[in-house]
């Protein structure tokens, strides 16, 4: 069996955009931003993202498309025994990732009926912690959107990489910078958006300190989807006429931008109605119905501001079911359709405990976490981190002269190359190690 391509440049630059563009960007960052030196932590993270980051992402592409193979099986081709486990390793972390990452797709889909309904439509904060609080926390709902949206994902991933993953992200990618830009165009012009917008893009250096650059470091390698083998995985899926360079300067920039982005639709919002920026993680459930209820049109922004994250993490979710997929298709010789079912039905099983650990089963902990916290805290304080500084060496050092060739066919050696290489070898697994450190 020939393995699928993608249909053109785009699509490819797309879907690797829509797995890179998530929760991450949209959700996390606003507040992240915010609260942690505003212009400063922009500056930041671009800087992150435009040297270890590329270097990483072009490492992974480059990796994946020479090998031809998924994540494990590019490892173990490239680089011989001792290494298709750190492939294994993101295997298993896009599994787990996967699975609570679902069950915050579900809130998306509920949150967007209960804005067409109206339910949340009231600035009352108190109430809508309180929404927010007990629909998380239900033992039954939030179960229900969990395997909803698992299921859209199962179905695009059947569609397989040109018609379900290709297409999905061609016709959605557009649409969620569409839906963006209607919301920034409303956050700005209501009255009082303007503190909101220097709070966000003020720089405040004063707040560069070791626990914000960690910060930063993570956010950057989480929202480019990096070192878990998505990378690798769609980059597998790559024709040889495709540069690698330009394409991953697209994805990152878009990504970028779109955190951006995220910071002008949600920050003046908040600013021009009086909300705490700060409120972290709820800002997006509870303070933004809020901001919406005193908007005149709220309920439509409302709509579509929900509808812009489900989309979001469709196109993240779709590519961390693929990579797990993929490495389950080539190693165990099954059907794609086969191998989709049972890798959804083991994240929707997950799913489960992951999201009655927020409620009725809060009383079960390790480590004094919950299923929930302890998942996210595992896979972006441990094995993330760990993937990476792995891969940074296996690119940087073990297998550098089959990517460099695929960088930059007949022998040439670019003054970028040279840059990609010492970032892979020097600047990303002492960055890296200092984050587990940190984390430790
Ligand atoms: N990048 C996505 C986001 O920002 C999440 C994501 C998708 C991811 N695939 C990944 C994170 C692989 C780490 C590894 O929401």
């Amino acid at each position: 069996m020939s393995r699928s391509q993608w249909g053109s440049r785009l699509g490819f630059i797309l879907a690797a955009a829509g797995s890179a563009i998530g929760l991450g960007a949209i959700w996390k960052f606003p507040y992240v931003a915010a609260t942690n030196g505003g212009g400063a932590f922009l500056f930041i993270y671009l800087l992150i993202c435009m040297t270890v980051g590329l270097a990483l992402m072009l490492g992974e592409m480059a990796l994946g498309r020479a090998a031809n193979s998924n994540a494990v099986g590019s490892f173990r081709q490239l680089g011989g025994r001792a290494w298709p486990w750190v492939g294994f390793t993101g295997v298993l972390v896009c599994f787990l990732i996967y699975s609570f990452y679902s069950v915050v797709g579900g809130w998306t889909i509920a949150y967007i009926g209960k804005s067409l309904s109206g339910s949340i439509l009231t600035s009352d904060a108190k109430v809508l912690g309180d929404t927010f609080n007990g629909f998380i926390t239900d033992p039954v709902q939030p179960l229900i959107y969990h395997g909803l949206f698992a299921g859209l994902t199962l179905a695009v991933v059947l569609g397989g990489v040109q018609k379900g993953i290709e297409n999905l992200s061609k016709f959605l990618m557009p649409a969620l910078f569409v839906l963006m830009l209607v919301l920034i165009v409303r956050g700005l012009t209501l009255p009082g958006a303007m503190d909101g917008l220097l709070y966000f893009l003020t720089p405040d250096f004063g707040k560069v300190t070791g626990t914000m650059l960690v910060d930063a470091m993570g956010l950057a390698f989480f929202s480019l989807s990096l070192g878990m083998g998505v990378m690798i995985t769609y980059g597998s899926y790559v024709g040889r006429d495709t540069p690698l360079l330009g394409s991953s300067l697209w994805v990152i920039a878009l990504t970028v931008m779109t955190c951006f982005l995220a910071g002008l639709m949600v920050l003046p919002a908040v600013f021009a109605f009086g909300f705490d920026p700060s409120a972290g993680p709820g800002l997006t459930f509870i303070t933004m119905p809020a901001v919406f209820a005193q908007m005149a049109g709220g309920q439509l922004f409302a709509v579509l501001f929900f509808c812009l994250l489900l989309v979001a993490a469709l196109t993240s979710s779709v590519s961390l079911l693929e990579v797990v997929v993929s490495a389950v298709m080539d190693e165990f010789k099954l059907p794609r359709r086969r191998a989709a079912l049972l890798v959804s039905a083991g994240v929707f099983l997950l799913g489960i405990p992951a999201s009655l650990s927020l409620g009725i089963w809060r009383e079960y902990t390790v480590f004094g976490k919950g299923v929930f916290d302890l998942l996210d805290y595992i896979t972006s304080n441990l094995l993330m981190p760990l993937g990476e500084v792995l891969l940074a060496v296996f690119v940087g050092w073990r297998v550098w002269p089959v990517v460099q060739g695929e960088l930059a066919p007949g022998g040439r050696n670019p003054l970028w190359l040279r840059a990609m290489r010492g970032f892979c070898r020097y600047l990303a697994p002492v960055l890296i190690l200092g984050i587990l450190v940190h984390n430790l």
